[in-house]
C-alpha cells in the first residue's frame, strides 16, 4: 500500500524524536532532524542509535541508507519542512516542580525564521496545558508566515519505543482547523489504516491527556505500593492482593507492580509540572492527591534502604553492596530519576561499598554519577556482596540461579524491589530474600 509522502522536520532527536523521525523515514516521507547536540546528530547520520533502544539500531541505519533520512545541526534545513514536529525536552526545573521550558523557547526561535509559508508546527513533548497557545503568540510575533500549530502528545513507552511509533495505542491530534487534521490524517496514514484510534480534540485537551495519563499511572502505582506497606505490616502478599484486584476489569492487573517505584525522564517530572500548573491556575486543591502519589513513590526508596540497613545490622558502612540495575526501567539506558541509582547514591553516601551492575545503562549511569563502582561482568558484580539489591527488573536478573549466584557472594541476602524473584527458590537455596510488601511462604 502507498500512503501520501510528507517533507517533515523533527525539532529534538533525543528518545523521542529520534524514534520518531525513523519511523516517520521508514513510511517514507522525506526527514530532517534538527538538534543542537553536534555529536548526536554525528551519529544519527553515520546511522548509530545515540541511545540504547530495541529495534532502534537496525531502523536508523535504514533510514539512513535509504537516503530519506538526515540530521543536521542547522535550522535552515527545515525550510522545505511542512510539517515540523517539536520533540525537545521540557526536564524538571532546577530547584522548582515547574516543567523547565528552556528548550521549547530556544526551539521556537531557531526554527521562526526558516518555517515554510504554510508549515504546520506540530507540538509533541509533554508540556503544560496552555504551551501551545503560547508557541503560536511567539511564532506570530517572530514569523510572518502562516504557520500554525498543533498539538500531537506522545505515548511512546522507552523499551518498545519504536513499537509504540509504529502502532500506538491511539492518536490523539490537537487542531484548530479541519485542513490541519487532513495534514495530520495524511502523515499518520500508515497507522490509521491499521484501525489505530485516532481522537480529534481541542489544543488544550490534546495536551492534558498526555499528563493525566502519567498522573493517572503514576497514581495507580503508588496505591499498590501503599498497599505493598501495608501488605509488609500485616503479613498480606502485595503481588497476590494485584492479581486479586487485577482480575476486576474495572481495575486491570497493569501498572500493579509494587516496587520500588517510578523514575525515568516521564512521570515523576511531569506529575510535578502537572500539580505546579494547576496551581498557577488556582486548582491545587484538583491535584493535592498527586503530592502524596509523589511521596509515596520516594517513600518506596527510603524503605528499601532503611531495609538494607536492618539486613545490615543498623550500618552499611563499609559492607559491599550489588545493585543489579542502573536505568530506570529494562530494556533502556535511560538513567534519568533512577530509583536504583538513587538508592546506589545514598549506600554510597553512607559508606557503603557499592557496586552497580547494569546490561546497557552503565556509561549513562557513571556519567551522571562517577562516585560509584560500575561493573558489566554480573558475576563479578556479585563476587563477595554483602547484600544484593534488585532494583531494575531486567530479564537477565530474573534468569539468575539461586544457587550459582550463592557461591559467589559472601552472605546471600537479597532485597527483591521490583517483586520478580522467585523468593521460594531463594530461600530453598540458602540466601535470605525479602519483597516489598511479599515474603516467602
Ligand atoms: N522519553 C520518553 O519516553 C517520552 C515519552 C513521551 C513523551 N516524552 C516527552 O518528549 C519530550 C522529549 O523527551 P526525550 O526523552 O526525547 O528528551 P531528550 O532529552 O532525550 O531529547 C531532547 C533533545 O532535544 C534537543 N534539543 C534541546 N534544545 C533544542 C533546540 N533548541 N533545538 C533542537 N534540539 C534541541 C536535545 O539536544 C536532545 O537531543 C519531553 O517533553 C518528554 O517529556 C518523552
Amino acid at each position: 500500500m502507498t500512503y501520501p509522502k510528507h517533507e517533515i522536520a523533527i525539532i529534538g532527536c533525543g528518545y523521542l524524536g529520534a524514534v520518531l523521525a525513523t519511523v516517520f523515514a521508514e513510511q517514507g516521507n522525506n526527514v530532517i532532524g534538527l538538534d543542537v547536540d553536534q555529536g548526536k546528530v554525528e551519529k544519527l547520520n553515520q546511522g548509530i542509535a545515540p541511545f540504547f533502544e530495541p529495534e532502534f539500531d537496525e531502523l536508523i541505519a535504514a533510514g539512513i541508507s535509504a537516503g530519506n533520512l538526515k540530521f543536521t545541526t542547522d535550522p535552515s534545513a527545515i525550510s522545505t519542512s511542512d510539517l515540523v514536529f517539536i520533540c525537545v525536552g521540557t526536564p524538571q526545573l532546577e530547584g522548582s516542580s515547574a516543567a523547565d521550558m528552556r528548550q521549547i523557547w530556544s526551539a521556537i526561535e531557531l526554527i521562526a525564521p526558516h518555517l515554510h509559508s504554510d508549515a504546520l508546527v506540530v507540538g509533541r513533548s509533554t508540556v503544560p496545558v496552555g504551551t501551545a497557545k503560547e508557541i503560536e503568540t511567539r511564532l506570530q510575533k517572530l514569523t510572518s508566515t502562516n504557520s500554525t500549530i498543533a498539538w500531537n502528545p506522545e505515548f511512546l513507552r522507552e523499551g518498545f519505543a519504536v513499537r509504540d511509533t509504529r502502532t500506538p495505542d491511539r492518536i490523539v491530534i490537537g487542531v484548530q482547523n479541519s485542513d490541519d487534521e487532513q495534514k495530520l490524517k495524511s502523515v499518520y496514514a500508515p497507522q490509521l489504516s491499521k484501525d489505530i484510534p485516532l481522537l480529534v480534540v481541542d489544543l488544550a485537551t490534546a495536551e492534558l491527556v498526555k499528563v493525566s495519563a502519567n498522573a493517572y499511572l503514576a497514581t495507580k502505582i503508588s496505591f499498590i505500593n501503599a498497599m505493598s506497606e501495608i501488605a509488609d505490616k500485616t503479613g498480606a502478599d502485595v503481588v497476590a492482593l494485584a492479581d486479586a484486584i487485577g482480575l476486576d476489569p474495572r481495575i486491570g492487573r497493569k501498572f500493579l507492580g509494587a516496587g520500588v517505584g517510578f523514575g525515568g525522564g516521564c512521570l515523576p517530572k511531569d506529575i510535578r509540572a502537572f500539580i505546579h500548573r494547576a496551581g498557577e491556575l488556582g486548582l491545587s486543591s484538583s491535584l493535592q492527591f498527586l503530592k502524596e502519589v509523589d511521596e509515596i513513590n520516594l517513600r518506596q526508596r527510603d524503605r528499601v534502604f532503611s531495609i538494607a540497613k536492618d539486613l545490615l545490622n543498623g550500618s552499611v558502612k563499609g559492607k559491599r553492596i550489588t545493585v543489579l540495575g542502573a536505568a530506570f526501567k529494562p530494556d533502556s539506558d535511560d538513567v534519568r530519576d533512577s530509583p536504583a541509582l538513587d538508592i546506589a547514591v545514598r549506600l554510597n553516601s553512607e559508606g557503603a561499598n557499592v557496586v552497580v551492575h547494569d546490561p546497557k545503562a552503565l556509561e549513562n549511569a557513571a556519567k551522571r554519577f562517577p562516585v560509584l563502582t560500575y561493573e558489566g561482568d554480573l558475576e563479578k558484580a556479585l563476587l563477595n556482596a554483602e547484600l544484593v539489591l534488585h532494583l531494575t527488573e531486567w530479564m537477565q536478573y530474573r534468569e539468575i540461579d539461586p544457587v550459582s549466584a550463592k557461591k559467589l557472594v559472601r552472605t546471600p541476602q537479597m532485597i527483591d524491589g521490583r517483586n520478580m524473584l522467585n523468593l521460594e527458590a531463594y530461600q530453598a537455596a540458602g540466601w535470605k530474600i525479602v519483597g516489598l510488601g511479599r515474603q516467602p511462604k
